[in-house]
Formats: C-alpha cells, structure tokens, sequence
C-alpha cells in the first residue's frame, strides 16, 4: 500500500491558523476596489466566510455553463472546477498561476486539465481513476468547440471569483475551510434526478457542530477508521479532518473510507480527499453500500492496489524508455565527434 511521501505536504504545524477569513479587512468601497491592485481585487470582492464564498463560486461556475450553451454533460463543468481546485498557488505567488489560465484559448485548457490530473495521478492513481468522470472528456480529440467555449466561460468565472484563493493554499488546513464542489454537484444536477437520488448534502455549519460534539481527544485515537457509506463530495470527511486538525491532529494518522453509489459523487469525494490531504489511508469506492457488507471497502481497495501497480508498470516503461533514448542520443553524439575527428 502506499506511504504519504507522494501525497502533499501534510501540515508541519499541529497548531491550526485562524481561518485566512477571519483575518481579512471589512470590505472596501467600490472606489477603493477599482483602485486595488489586479492582484488583489478578486479577493478583495469575495466573501468573508469560505462556505459562502465556495457556493458563489459555484453559482457563477453554473451560470456561465449553460449561459454559454454548455449542454447537459454536468460532469465537464465540475472536472473543470476540480481541476483548478487541484492547482496551488500560495498567497506570497500574487495571481500569476490564474492570469496565466485566464489567457488560455478554449482549445488549451483540456491539456491543461488533463496534465493537472495526470500530476495527481502519479500520487494518487487510485483517487484520479476514481475521478475518471470528472477528466475523461478532456481526453475527447474531437471535443465540440462550443462546449470549449463554455468550459472556458466556467474556469473565467471561477478564477474570478477567487477560486485559487479558497483551494490554491500550501496549508491544506485553508484548503478545507470550504467544499467548493458540493454546492457545485447539487447545482448542476437535475431536480427530479436529485430528488430520485436522495442527493441533499448536509450543510457545513451541521457537520461542523457534528464533528464537533462527537470528536474528541479520547475518541479519535489514531488508527481510527471513519467511514461514510454515502459520502457524497466527503462534506462530512471536511468537518471531521478540520475538527482533528484543531485538537492538534494529523489526517494522515487515520483510516478513511468514502464510498457513493453515484460516480460523480465519487469523483468529487476523491477529488477533495487530495485537497484536503485526508494522507495515504483515505480511500474512495463507488458501490451500493446497501448491497455488500462491507460497502465496497475490500473492492475498493483491491482496485486501489492494481491502481498502483498500473501506475508503477506505467512509470517503469516509461523510464526505460527515457533511459534508451538518453543512450542513443549519447551514442549519436559519439559516432558524430569520431567522424569529425576522422575527417
Ligand atoms: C443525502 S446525500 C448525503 C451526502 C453526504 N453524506 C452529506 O451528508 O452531505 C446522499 C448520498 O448518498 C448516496 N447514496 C444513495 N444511496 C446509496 C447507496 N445505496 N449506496 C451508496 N451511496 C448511496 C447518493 O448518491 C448521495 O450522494
């Protein structure tokens, strides 16, 4: 099984900061605004509370969507929003990583996007395999330039409503203030489909006061399992990691199982399981937890072990294919240098 050294940096100090939120000025007046500098301004009109300010973002993330005629694939407009939620970009970097994004043509962001996947990926193949819904599209070599149009409409209006300021911290303690992606599933999916599926995700001000009344030093000792057999986006795993991380412990000392019926479910919880850096014992199935006894636990990690082999078989070829050209170009460059002397 995996060891975290693949994983992000799990936070060195056990001392939770106050939330970034918290520390920031009272809004300044339109004037003032318009004054800011670019590197400040979307910050500056964001809201205060990271869970009001995540459902904005999602707000506008679907408006632009079906503004731009985006179509009923709610999966491209999520993936596009966790792509950029899996982005860094600290605070002492100014804005750079998104005024670079925002000049993107449409037809540039699927690579974009699949090279942030892919970046996981070597980490996590078993998160990103789970995510598959969420990046299978950009893998599309005919993709419908419209829906481009759209996907980039989507990441214009995510960015700037300060997405990366919510997600783009090193702290994955400020990373996990907010899910940006729950607001953003039960948004974008249908009425009926939702009611059908039961799919209401229960708001953060509940699961923090859950978390909060039921984890305590005494109970969560590490090696715990905290398991949810429907996890939805992992609402519930944000609360119960910012409640460990505010006791002064460590995610990564914890086992965690998310399991959802729903494949973009699923793929959200994945997703934000590397975002809020749940570490190297947190996994995510898609099953029926009604149908197995174990909601998928010992499928789910069968399939995370072959993830891993996949991905080692992958990065071996790979390398010997790295080292093979390295050899031949040395080679080259010999032959070439002996026939120059020759001559
Ligand atoms: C009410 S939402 C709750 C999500 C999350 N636990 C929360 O509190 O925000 C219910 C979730 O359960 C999932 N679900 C419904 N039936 C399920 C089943 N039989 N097995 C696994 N997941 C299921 C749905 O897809 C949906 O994501």
């Amino acid at each position: 099984m995996p060891d975290d050294t693949f994983l992000p940096r799990a936070a060195q100090n056990t001392e939770r900061r106050a939330p970034a939120w918290a520390k920031k000025s009272p809004p300044k007046s339109k004037a003032a605004v318009r004054a800011c500098a670019k590197t400040t301004w979307r910050k500056a009109l964001a809201p205060r509370d990271p869970h009001e300010h995540a459902r904005k973002i999602a707000e506008n993330a679907i408006d632009a969507w079906y503004q731009s005629y985006g179509g009923s694939s709610i999966d491209i407009p999520i993936g596009t929003i966790a792509a950029l939620a899996l982005l860094r970009q600290p605070e002492e970097i100014g804005n750079g990583l998104a005024d670079w994004i925002l000049s993107r043509q449409p037809h540039e962001l699927p690579q974009l996007f699949k090279e942030i996947y892919l970046g996981y990926w070597i980490k996590r193949p078993d998160l990103i395999n789970r995510a598959l819904r969420l990046h299978d599209w950009a893998w599309n070599p005919d993709p419908d330039p419209q829906q481009l149009r759209a996907v980039q409409a989507v990441t214009h209006r995510a960015l700037n409503q300060g997405l990366l300021d919510l997600t783009g911290h090193d702290d994955p303690g400020q990373r996990a203030e907010a899910d940006v992606l729950s607001p953003l599933l039960t948004g974008l999916r249908h009425k009926s489909d939702k009611k059908w599926r039961g799919e209401y995700h229960t708001p953060a001000c509940v699961t923090d006061l859950m978390a909060n009344m039921l984890v305590d030093k005494d109970f969560a000792q590490p090696g715990l399992a905290i398991r949810e057999p429907a996890v939805g986006s992992g609402t519930m795993f944000r609360s119960v990691a910012q409640r460990l991380r505010d006791l002064g412990l460590n995610p990564h000392d914890y086992h965690w199982y998310g399991n959802d019926i729903d494949s973009l479910s699923a793929g959200c919880a994945a997703v934000n399981t590397i975002i809020w850096d749940l570490g190297p014992n947190a996994f995510i199935g898609c099953a029926d937890s009604l149908a197995t006894e174990d909601s998928g636990y010992a499928k789910t990690l069968s399939e995370a072990k072959d993830a891993f082999e996949q991905r080692d078989r992958y990065v071996d070829t790979a390398t010997a294919i790295v080292t093979s050209r390295r050899a031949f170009r040395l080679l080259d460059e010999l032959t070439s240098s002996k026939e120059t002397a020759a001559v």
